[in-house]
């Protein structure tokens, strides 16, 4: 299989922390290889346009924001957080102009838990309706991160996607004291089922209720889903409490990709144990990005890739999702999700 370098479109990515953006801040960010600038109203209105100014290409994001309009840095043009054109300084009063042929491309954007998402549309002009919700982390609706990290991955969405869902890796790659001392690989017996635009590993209980998950509150019971285009949900459930491991995958390039992880819990002690986690946070997301790195040496030669029954097939399963949402938006038709019920046995 030879590498295909496109992006999903008309799907939710994940963009940013809501904090990042203050109410009358901009924040520029190259997403698909696109720029954008998102923005924060004074009502606290989250929005994200093309970072390209129409006149003379300009980035709004190197003009003034007074919390409702941004005006351009180059010939002080206007535009509101649709990114209507509301005044043009040069234009004499005699010079009426009609302004609502400039207009600067705007996606529709969203805060939800904590987290500025942003509609990567196909269509340029005009008001872009998205054709389903943004994902969200259930048990936690309105709640707010705990925590949130993100690093950067050399390599396209695919890798850092595959990565992700990749169980064969773990002893070789995440092999730490705290984590995974050896090589010693177990038997894993695991279910999957269809879920919206992805899949998810059945509810069941930890097999090993280590320390950490008794002061939970015991009887952990673990899910894991999965949903285009990046878009991972780690639930821990026990006797007491619940926590949610987010992690989601946004393409900068075609070249680089951001990898962000964060935490939802109801446990109250959780917070002064940042400090402690966030080191294993980094150490772990740092040992994938250093195999991705090593990866890209041999992905310069553009070699077909294999995947091997079970281990790969949740890795299968991401291409065929994959092509099936491409397909699908292609046609016009309603996304057929390609996964069957199923249960993957494999080593790790
Ligand atoms: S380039 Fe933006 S106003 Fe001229
Ligand atoms: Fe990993």
């Amino acid at each position: 299989m030879t590498e295909q370098r496109n992006f999903l479109r008309n799907i939710w990515y994940y963009a940013l922390p809501g904090r990042q953006l203050k109410p009358g801040q901009l924040f520029a960010k190259q997403l698909l290889g696109e720029p954008i600038v998102f923005g924060r109203t004074h009502a606290g209105e989250v929005f994200a346009l093309r970072d390209i100014c129409p006149h003379r290409a300009v980035p709004l994001s190197c003009g003034r924001f007074d919390g409702t309009a941004i005006e351009c840095a180059y010939h002080g043009w206007r535009f509101d957080e649709t990114g209507q054109c509301t005044l043009i300084p040069a234009l004499n009063d005699n010079q009426d102009l009609d302004l609502s042929k400039f207009q600067v491309r705007r996606y529709p954007a969203c805060e939800s838990q904590g987290n500025v998402w942003i509609y990567m549309s196909e269509q340029e002009r005009g008001e872009v309706i998205p054709k389903y919700p943004v994902p969200v982390v259930a048990g936690f609706e309105d709640a707010v991160y705990q925590s949130t990290y993100t690093m950067k991955f050399p390599c396209f969405i695919d890798h850092a996607v595959v990565g992700l869902m990749d169980p064969a890796h773990v002893p070789f790659v995440h092999r730490a004291w705290w984590w995974r001392s050896d090589a010693i690989l177990t038997a894993e017996i695991k279910a999957f089922d269809p879920s919206p635009y992805g899949f998810t590993m059945r509810r069941h209980r930890l097999e090993r209720q280590t320390f950490f998950y008794r002061l939970l509150g015991g009887d952990a019971d673990v899910e894991i889903a999965f949903q285009l285009p990046g878009v991972r949900v780690e639930q821990i459930i026990t006797n007491t409490n619940r926590v949610a491991n987010l992690t989601v995958i946004t393409p900068i390039s075609e070249t680089e990709t951001e990898v962000t992880t964060m935490f939802y819990t109801t446990i109250g002690w959780f917070k002064p144990l940042l400090p402690i986690l966030q080191p294993f946070i980094t150490t772990f997301l740092g040992q994938d990005r250093d195999m991705v790195v090593k990866q890209q040496i041999g992905l310069k030669y553009d070699p077909p890739l294999m995947l091997i029954r079970d281990a790969d097939t949740q890795a299968k399963w991401y291409y065929q999702l994959r092509s099936e949402f491409t397909k699908a938006d292609a046609e016009n038709r309603e996304f057929v999700n390609p996964v069957k019920s199923q249960i993957l046995s494999w080593r790790s």
